[in-house]
C-alpha cells in the first residue's frame, strides 16, 4: 500500500512522457496503483439467509415498541432475514448509532424512481431503493465465484436449459409503512413501469433491458420466473440489481397508475414530490424531512430486513444526511470532516485535497482505487426525428453518422493535455473509447487508436465534405453556413465543464465550430433523453468497466437503450452499418454463457467500437474514497465506481461508529418514521 506521502510525492514529480504514438496502438498508461488491497471472499462468506434464536433492536426503538407504537421486532422482520456473515465484516459486529453526512450536488426532483424521478443521486436513490440482485459489493468476490449478490432475491434455480429463471422472493418482508414486500410488488414494476413504455424508470430499464423478448411472470406470492431467449443469458442477474429491477411500494404507487386512475403519465411522475415524506422503501433509510435547497434527513427503518449473526437489526448507523451544496463542496467537506463520504472524482480537487489527508491528524482517509472514470465524447446518431430536427442540427446528426467526419473529430483532440488540463501527474491517462484499460474484458490489441494530429484531422474534415468555403478559418455546410455543433455538458462538475472546454477549443484549431451548453441537473438529463444536443461531454457508466452492468447501454439493441442513439416516431434506431454489427455482438454477448465465448464477442466489441470511434474517448483516471476515521466496517480496496458507486460498495447498513467515538450529529434523535405522506420534519414516530 502506498502512503499519502509517496503518493503526494510521485503525484508531483512523475512526468508524464508524451511519447509519439504509433498509428493504431494505445500508448501505456502511466502506472498508478489503487492502494487498498480487497480481501477476496465467496459469495457466501458475506451473507446467508436464515432465523436466528432472537433479535435486538437500538433501546429507543425497542422503548417505542413497548409504548406500542410499533409492531414487535420479530413481526417486523422477514421469515428468514439476510444475514450478514461477521468474518466479512472488517472490523466484526457494530453498535447502534450517530449519523453518515453526505453532502451533494444534486437535488431531489421527487420520489417516484419508477416513473424516472431522480432524488439528486449521490447514493439517496441507492439506499431507497433495493433491488432483486446486488453488484456493488461484488469487488471483493473472487473471479470463480462472481455472480450478483442476493438481496430481494435470495435465491433462483435456472430451468435444464438456461431458458428460465425461478427467483424466491424474501418472504414475509414488509416495506418502510409495515406492508407486505411480495411478488405483486416485483409484477407492477415489470408490468407497469417497465412494459408501458410510456414510463421511464430513473436509470434506464426498458423491456430490452434483459435481452430482446423476456418475459416475467407471477408463480405465486412469493415467486417469480423470467423466461428469456437465450440460454443462461450472462448479463440478466447483473441487470436486477441497482439502477434497473429496484420495485417500489405496489401499494402506494398502482393507485397513481393512469391505468388505474384519471392521472396522465405526467400526474403519475409527479404524484409524490419532494415535499411527499415517508414514501415506502425497503431501504435501511427512510426520508423524513428534506429543506428545498438546504438538506434530506433520513431515519432508520424498523422493518428492515437485513440483520447480522448476533440478530441485531441493521442498520447501525440511526441516520442518513444529505447536505444539499454541490459536488466539489463534497469533496471539501469530507476533506475537512464536516462532511463523512466522498467519491472523489473531479481531478481538480485532487492535489488539494491529497494534501490535507496527508496529516496524520486529518479526520478523513483518502484511498484511490484503480483508473474508473472514464469519459467520452457522445455522438447524437439519430438522424430519424429524436430530439433536434431544426435544419442546423440534422445536418450535423448526419454529419455525426460520417466516419471520415469522427475519425476528424478524434484526431482533433490532445488527450495528453485534456487530462493535465484537470490535474498534472499520474492520474489521467489517454482513452481511445470503449472498454476500459485494466478491466477484465478489456484487450489492448482489439483497440483502435487515432493519435492527436491536426493536419490530419483537417483532411479527414475535407473528406467529409467540409470546406472553409468563405475563409474565416472554419469549415462550412457543403453551399453554406459555418458548421456549427452543440456540445451538452453537466454543469454541476468542474471535470465535465473543463473537458468540454478542451473539446471546444481543440476543435475550434482544427476549423470546426462548437458551442457548449452546459447545463445543470435534471435539466441536463433531460436534454440527453430527449436528444437535444450533437455532441456531448459524458461520464462513463459501469458498462465500460464491467461489461456485464448496463450491457443495453452500449449498444442500441431496443429503441431506447442507448442514450446517444434512439428510435424515432416509428420506433426503429436507424442504424448504420458497423452499429447493426455492433448491436449484434452486444445482443450476443448478453446471451452467451460461455467465458470464452464472452470475452471473443467483447474483442469484437472493442475493435468495431474504437475502429469506427463509435465514442470519442477523453480521458480516464481513479477516483478516490474519502471517509471520515471514525467509521468501521469499511472493506478495504472499495472502489468509488466499478459495479456501483461506492454508497453500494461499502455496504452502509453494516457501517459503524464504535461508541466512544459517536457523533452528536443525529438531527432526530430517538425518533422514526411518520406515515407516507407526511410534512417535512413532521410526524415523526417518538
Ligand atoms: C453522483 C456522484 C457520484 C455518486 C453518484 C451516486 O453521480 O457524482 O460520485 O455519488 O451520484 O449515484
Ligand atoms: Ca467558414
Amino acid at each position: 500500500m502506498k502512503t499519502m506521502t509517496s503518493l503526494l510525492a510521485a503525484m508531483l514529480l512523475t512526468g508524464v512522457s508524451a511519447t509519439a504514438a504509433m498509428a493504431d496502438a494505445v500508448p501505456d498508461a502511466p502506472k498508478f496503483d489503487a492502494q487498498g488491497k480487497v480481501n477476496l471472499v465467496g459469495v457466501n462468506d458475506i451473507l446467508t439467509y436464515k432465523a436466528l434464536p432472537s433479535y435486538n433492536q437500538p433501546d429507543f426503538v425497542a422503548a417505542l415498541e413497548k409504548a406500542g407504537k410499533l409492531p414487535p421486532l420479530k413481526d417486523r422482520l422477514p421469515k428468514e432475514p439476510m444475514v450478514y456473515k461477521t468474518g466479512n465484516m472488517k472490523d466484526g459486529i457494530g453498535v447502534y448509532g450517530d449519523v453518515m453526512r453526505h453532502v451533494i450536488g444534486g437535488r431531489p426532483e421527487g420520489w417516484n424512481y419508477w416513473a424516472g424521478q431522480s432524488q439528486g443521486w449521490g447514493g439517496i436513490d441507492i439506499g431507497l431503493e433495493e433491488c432483486l440482485t446486488r453488484t456493488g459489493p461484488l469487488f471483493q468476490v473472487k473471479a470463480e465465484e462472481l455472480q450478483p449478490l442476493p438481496n430481494l432475491a435470495k435465491g433462483w434455480e435456472w430451468s435444464k436449459d438456461g431458458h428460465e429463471l425461478t427467483m424466491h422472493l424474501i418472504e414475509g418482508a414488509k416495506w418502510s409503512d409495515g406492508v407486505d414486500f411480495n411478488a405483486d410488488d416485483v409484477m407492477f414494476y415489470w408490468e407497469k413501469n417497465v412494459l408501458d413504455t410510456s414510463v421511464h424508470p430513473l436509470n434506464g430499464a426498458t423491456p430490452d433491458s434483459w435481452g430482446v423478448g423476456t418475459t416475467l411472470t407471477k408463480v405465486d406470492a412469493n415467486t417469480v420466473k423470467w423466461t428469456f431467449k437465450a440460454a443462461f443469458p450472462s448479463s440478466a442477474l447483473y441487470e436486477m440489481a441497482y439502477g434497473k429491477f429496484c420495485p417500489g411500494p405496489a401499494h402506494i404507487l398502482a393507485p397513481q397508475h393512469p391505468s388505474n386512475s384519471k392521472n396522465s403519465y405526467e400526474q403519475y411522475k409527479n404524484a409524490f414530490p419532494g415535499t411527499y415524506m415517508a414514501m415506502p422503501t425497503m431501504g435501511a433509510w427512510v426520508v423524513v424531512d428534506h429543506k428545498p435547497d438546504n438538506i434530506v434527513v433520513l431515519r432508520r427503518n424498523p422493518y428492515y430486513w437485513k440483520v447480522d449473526e448476533k440478530g441485531n437489526q441493521l442498520p447501525y448507523l440511526n441516520e442518513m444526511q444529505y447536505r444539499l451544496s454541490t459536488w466539489a463542496d463534497r469533496d471539501v467537506q469530507a476533506v475537512a470532516g464536516t462532511g463523512d463520504f466522498s467519491n472523489l472524482e473531479q481531478a481538480e480537487n485532487y492535489v488539494e485535497s491529497l494534501k490535507k489527508s496527508a496529516d496524520p491528524a486529518a479526520p478523513a482517509r483518502l484511498e484511490f482505487g484503480q483508473r474508473t472514470i472514464g469519459y467520452t465524447l457522445d455522438f447524437n446518431y439519430s438522424a430519424n426525428g429524436w430530439g433536434d430536427t431544426d435544419e442546423r442540427s440534422v445536418a450535423v446528426h448526419k454529419l455525426n453518422r460520417d466516419l471520415n467526419f469522427r475519425k476528424a473529430v478524434t484526431m482533433m483532440l490532445d488527450r495528453q493535455r485534456l487530462g493535465e488540463s484537470l490535474v498534472k501527474g499520474p492520474f489521467t491517462t489517454i482513452y481511445p473509447g470503449g472498454l476500459l484499460a485494466g478491466t477484465s474484458y478489456y484487450d489492448k490489441d482489439s483497440t483502435v487508436y487515432y493519435p492527436f494530429n491536426v493536419d490530419a484531422a483537417k483532411k479527414a474534415l475535407d473528406a467529409a465534405g467540409l470546406k472553409d468555403t468563405d475563409g474565416d478559418g472554419l469549415v462550412n455546410l457543403p453551399g453554406g453556413k459555418n458548421v456549427e455543433i452543440t456540445l451538452l455538458a453537466n454543469a454541476d462538475y468542474q471535470s465535465d465543464k473543463s473537458l468540454a472546454e478542451g473539446v471546444v477549443a481543440m476543435a475550434e484549431k482544427a476549423g470546426l465550430r462548437v458551442i457548449p451548453k452546459f447545463v445543470s441537473g435534471k435539466d441536463r438529463d433531460a436534454a440527453r433523453d430527449a436528444g437535444k444536443y450533437d455532441w456531448m461531454v459524458i461520464r462513463q457508466g459501469t458498462e465500460v468497466i464491467t461489461a456485464v452492468q448496463n450491457t443495453d447501454h452500449l449498444a442500441p439493441i431496443g429503441p431506447s437503450t442507448t442514450d446517444f442513439h434512439k428510435a424515432g416516431a416509428d420506433g426503429k434506431v436507424d442504424l448504420m452499418d458497423f452499429e447493426a454489427k455492433i448491436v449484434d455482438v452486444v445482443n450476443k454477448f448478453i446471451g452467451a454463457s460461455d467465458p470464452k465465448e464472452r470475452v471473443d464477442l467483447m474483442k469484437q466489441y472493442q475493435k468495431l467500437a474504437t475502429e469506427n470511434v463509435y465514442q470519442a474517448g477523453l480521458t480516464v483516471y481513479p477516483g478516490a474514497l474519502i471517509i471520515n476515521k471514525r467509521f468501521s466496517n469499511i472493506a478495504p480496496g472499495a472502489p468509488i465506481f466499478m459495479y456501483n458507486w461506492a454508497e453500494d460498495n461499502i455496504i452502509r447498513e453494516r457501517v459503524y461508529v464504535a461508541a466512544d467515538k459517536q457523533s452528536k450529529n443525529e438531527v432526530f434523535p430517538n425518533t422514526l418514521p411518520g406515515k407516507p405522506g407526511s410534512a417535512p420534519g413532521d410526524g415523526l414516530v417518538k
